[in-house]
């Protein structure tokens, strides 16, 4: 296997979780490189599923190296809620198995309540963040008054700069947002605390991924969210705080932009959004709704309900542009059975002018109208197919239009939770 990354190519929840374990059978090093536990992987092994926050989902294989690099927003938290979650269910998790970056940043206690408070401040304007204190880490990691990994570990200057933070961000949260401010001592005790349980963990990741690389081991580089939610290509701002693509992966993994080998996207046969912002070929109707119940789609970090939509070719074809993939895979194609048609969209209208091409230049998308297509849908469960030319006629017609409008091969198909249900694509 290449080197190889693997991202989200909508606005997240394309059900990368399955496929990256899947992938990871092959890899050797897997690695998440931004993001945190905004992220939920999704990954059904037999009857067992797991969600995973921050661990890359390559934990579930033994033997594997996951790396939680430097450009990982890190709360030492649910870090440690999630290796001793799996640790209970008898999933091997140790500091040979599982790496973390030494200069990843921390996200603390007033992370998350700022991130919550903000949101209340915003009002109608919220962004409908994780709350889980992704932007503040992210805005403190710029403004040079985060705290990293390393400095958590060190405890007589992690106190000094705690403290210095912790100032200002009480005097934020009690004379901005009317709330009462954190205990500063109690916090620093907490975090003091926690930093050495994550010690058996923590070392450069960075000279370990290249390392490693450079020793011709198997890297798989596992995006979180999706392009569409990247802070530099997505609806800004209604998106992450990170480079959620192949573009993230220099800067969050320290690993070389040109080492990286293969890149794949990762695409739903439709679409979904959680949070606010645009959404072109939202479906906020019955059909929306039943594409919602059929693929069960709900949050699988917070539970919130998604918002359900068709296909968006030209989100897709700008998505799979920004990081130059060589293909892509179709997930879920399981949940448009029953349709008596499906529907997608490869071209926006605006003032009259049909584009093929992402309206970057709109950032709101005013006025950009989704032209759609129709296709004739089919009734047979395609669960357990396992073969391309065992799909329904009228699924592989469906299939071959989104290869053609996207301009990029697909690579296979899922057709189901398991880890088994997937299908190559062929003739
Ligand atoms: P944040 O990443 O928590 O700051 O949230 C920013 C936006 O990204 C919100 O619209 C979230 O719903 C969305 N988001 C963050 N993580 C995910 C994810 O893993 N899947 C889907 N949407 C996400």
């Amino acid at each position: 296997m290449p080197t190889t990354s693997v991202f989200g190519a909508q606005w997240g929840d394309e059900g990368k979780g399955k496929l990256i374990d899947l992938l990871a059978r092959d890899a050797d090093v897997i690695v998440r490189y931004q993001g945190g536990a905004n992220a939920g992987h999704t990954v059904v092994v037999g009857s067992e599923k797991y969600v995973l926050h921050l661990i890359p989902s390559g934990i579930l294989h033994p033997g594997k190296v996951n790396v939680i690099a430097n450009g990982v927003a890190v709360d030492p938290l649910k870090f440690l809620e999630e290796v001793e979650g799996l640790r209970a269910r008898g999933v091997r998790v140790d500091g040979n198995g599982l790496k973390l970056s030494a200069t990843a940043h921390v996200i603390f206690e007033h992370h998350r309540l700022i991130d919550q408070l903000s949101e209340r401040w915003r009002g109608e304007g919220r962004i409908g963040t994780t709350g889980r204190g992704i932007g503040p880490c992210y805005a403190d990691k710029a403004a040079r008054t985060g705290l990293r990994v390393a400095d958590l570990l060190d405890n007589s200057y992690c106190r000094t700069r705690l403290r210095a933070a912790l100032a200002e961000k009480n005097a934020l949260i009690e004379r901005v947002h009317g709330e009462r401010p954190l205990d500063l001592e109690g916090q620093l005790d907490r975090y003091t605390a926690l930093a050495e349980r994550l010690r058996p963990f923590v070392g450069d990741t960075g000279a370990l991924v290249r390392a490693a690389a450079k020793a011709g081991k198997r890297i798989l580089f596992e995006g979180a969210q999706g392009a569409m939610l990247d802070i530099d290509g997505g609806t800004y701002p209604f998106v992450t705080s990170s480079n959620t693509g192949a573009n993230g992966i220099a800067a969050g993994a320290s690993f070389p932009a040109r080492g990286i080998e293969r890149v794949i996207g990762i695409a739903k046969a439709y679409c979904t959004r959680v949070g606010e912002g645009p959404f072109p070929t939202e479906q906020d109707n019955p059909t929306g709704e039943r594409i919602r119940k059929q693929g069960n789609e709900y949050g699988s970090t917070t539970g919130r309900p998604r918002r359900c939509g068709w296909f968006d070719a030209v989100a897709v074809r700008y998505a799979l542009e920004l990081s130059g993939a060589d293909g892509w895979i179709v997930t879920n194609l399981d949940v448009l059975s029953g349709f008596p048609s499906v529907q997608a969209a490869a071209r926006y209208r605006h003032e009259g002018q049909e584009r093929r091409d992402w309206p970057a230049e709109l950032p709101r998308l005013d006025g950009v109208e989704p032209l759609y297509q129709s296709f004739p849908g089919w009734t047979e469960d395609i669960t357990r197919v396992r073969k391309y030319a065992d799909l329904p006629a009228a699924a592989r017609n469906y299939v071959e239009a989104l290869e053609r409008e996207v301009g990029a091969p697909i690579l296979m198909l899922s057709v189901g939770p398991e880890r088994e249900q997937v299908i190559p694509r062929g003739p």
